[in-house]
């Protein structure tokens, strides 16, 4: 099952199987660390409802779009777009800027998965418990200033992901998100569960779905649709690629519902775990990305039982980040194997180089992040779902695009809606992320 010539591509086991594994790639920081802040910066329940809507309505219905392309194709972005367009068209160039995006993406995101290794460390050598706010800043400090110990921690996730990725589709892949995606689930119950008991537990719940209609502007409904593709791993080629390894026979549509759905629930999850502990100590919760490696911390170090609730909560990220971080490399493993037919091993061995040679720079200067992430959750992302929206709805061969909706799918009868929604609104509503992007609105 490692290298895939034509013909003998590989397959995931199951249904189940691949729902794992895109709910691997789809569930990550952007959950557990993104989400929860970006509500706290956009004031909570209203945020969230727009949230929702925008999973719904764009999300979800490009997500069944990329698996259907790479479904039907059987092959990775690049070739996708190729083999289903003419030759004179430019579509091919969403598969190519996919797979940029993907390594400019997984260069800083496995800076931030470094944080959560350090984390999980810290917490595993008690050094957080106790620690007073100033404290614990000080550690998150001393872990972005110290470039040697980041870029160790960078690597050491980098090789794991290569190594899974390197062993395959289904032993590689498949196995990995079978034991981590459950348990990943287990450890946010065990977390949910102990924040229930918390007397933050009231508050947090009421700023997560309190409707607070008058902290909604413009630019959070933007922000939302751009979580939304980032959440779902949208425009950059991982369902696509996913998909190609999804049976013919499998129900396509209710698949990408049950993937956006587990995506969901665990971010709200996720919430219902920061906000009340957070809320408990009095700290608050829109302070951006410091959320995880600050404010919690520091709420969980005054707490009884804090210790062994922050090993639990920083096993779980790195879970999290680990299979999302297998999905944005195999975008690239898959790419170069079938375009320069390079053995799996090969392929994974070259991009692993590739990521790490602009990985350590985004780990040394902490500018990049900031930088990069702007680029790619703000352009590359909408742009390639743009790109899938248009290609599936308007330029795909219509009996085609309509056997892979329909095949095995209990949701057939949606057929009609699904289409209208991915011809019109969904390409208005990536328009207008554009436009104010571009400050015109
Ligand atoms: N969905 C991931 C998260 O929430 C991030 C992500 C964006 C991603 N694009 C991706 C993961 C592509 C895998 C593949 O953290």
């Amino acid at each position: 099952m490692s290298s895939t010539p034509q013909g003998s591509r590989a397959q995931w086991n199951s249904r189940t199987g691949f729902i794992l594994a895109a709910a691997g790639s789809a569930v990550g920081l952007g959950n557990i660390w993104r989400f929860p802040y970006i509500t706290g910066e956009n004031g909570g329940g209203a945020f969230v409802l727009v949230y929702l809507l925008c999973i719904l309505l764009v999300g979800a219905p490009v997500m069944i779009a990329e698996i259907m392309l790479g479904r039907t194709a059987r092959s990775s972005p690049v070739n996708a777009f190729r083999s289903l367009s003419s030759r004179r068209e430019p579509w091919v160039g969403v598969g190519i800027l996919g797979v940029l995006a993907g390594f400019v993406l997984l260069s800083y995101y496995s800076t931030v998965a470094a944080w959560a290794v350090h984390f999980t460390f810290l917490s595993l050598t008690d050094s957080i418990a106790g620690g007073s706010a100033d404290a614990i800043k000080g550690l998150f400090d001393q872990l972005t200033g110290n470039v040697a110990l980041g870029v160790g921690w960078q690597l050491g996730f980098l090789a794991l992901t290569v190594g899974v990725v390197s062993a395959g589709v289904t032993s590689g892949i498949e196995r990995c998100s079978k034991v981590m995606m459950p348990a990943l689930f287990v450890l946010l119950l065990v977390l949910m569960a102990n924040s229930f008991t918390l007397d933050g537990w009231n508050e947090g719940m009421e700023f997560l779905f309190g409707m607070r209609l008058e902290s909604l502007t413009a630019q959070s409904v933007l922000e939302a649709l751009g979580q939304g593709f980032f959440t779902l791993s949208l425009g950059m080629g991982a369902m696509i690629t996913y998909g190609s390894y999804l049976s013919s026979k499998d129900d396509l549509t209710s698949a990408s519902l049950a993937t956006a759905g587990t995506d969901t629930l665990v971010a709200i999850m996720a919430s219902l775990v920061l906000f009340p502990i957070v809320f408990t100590f009095g700290l608050e919760p829109g302070q951006g990305p410091d959320l995880l490696f600050v404010t919690l911390p520091t709420a969980l170090a005054q707490m009884t039982g804090g210790a062994i609730l922050s090993v639990l909560f920083f096993v779980m990220l790195v879970f999290a980040a680990l299979t999302s971080a297998i999905a944005m490399f195999e975008v690239a493993a898959a790419y170069l194997q079938e375009e320069f037919g390079a053995t799996r091993k090969k392929a994974c061995l070259i991009a692993g180089a590739a990521v790490a040679a602009i990985g350590i720079p985004a780990t040394a200067n902490s500018q990049w992040f900031g930088v990069a992430d702007n680029i790619v959750s703000n352009w590359l992302l909408p742009l390639g779902g743009l790109g899938v929206a248009l290609f599936v709805a308007w330029r795909m061969d219509a009996a085609l695009r309509r056997g892979e909706f329909e095949a095995g799918s209990r949701l057939a009868g949606f057929y009609g809606t699904w289409l209208w929604i991915l011809k019109y609104p969904v390409p208005v509503c990536i328009v207008l992320v554009f436009l104010s992007a571009v400050g015109v609105l």
